[in-house]
């Protein structure tokens, strides 16, 4: 399982990197780049227009098949609005949310994900 991902400030970057899996990095720049594989998202948390190239890549060629599940990073000083960009592409693409942390997440994060993910084959 591929773990593509998005990060603006670094805290995603460092989340991913200790999953011990796959991951590609996505920007401005990279983000319709065809994939033939399955992946999840790990996905921060900002306004739509930000994470717009999430969307873009999951709608670029057939790589909305390979998508199977969706994970977030946020703050929860946002209270509600806590890790939606993960609960809004869950719903959008109907793929489970694997699960929300906070910021580059905790050992346990990490763990919960890792099963999740083996539990997705
Ligand atoms: C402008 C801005 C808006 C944000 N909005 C939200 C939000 O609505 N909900 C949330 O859970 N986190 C929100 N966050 C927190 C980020 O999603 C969180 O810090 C995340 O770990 C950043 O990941 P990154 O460093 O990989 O970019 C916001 C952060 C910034 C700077």
């Amino acid at each position: 399982m591929k773990v593509v991902f998005m990060s603006l400030t670094g805290q995603t970057r460092k989340f991913v990197n200790k999953l011990g899996l796959e991951t590609m990095e996505l920007t401005a720049d990279n983000a319709f780049r065809k994939i033939e594989e399955p992946f999840i998202i790990v996905a921060p948390t900002y306004d739509k227009e930000v994470t717009d190239i999430l969307v873009d890549f999951i709608e670029t060629d057939r790589n909305r098949s390979y998508f199977k599940g969706v994970a977030g990073g946020g703050n929860l000083n946002f209270g509600k609005l806590f890790g939606f960009t993960a609960k809004d592409l869950s719903r959008d693409y109907g793929v489970p949310l694997l699960h929300l942390f906070e910021f580059q997440g905790n050992e346990k994060d990490i763990q919960i994900l890792k099963e999740k993910v083996t539990e997705l084959g």
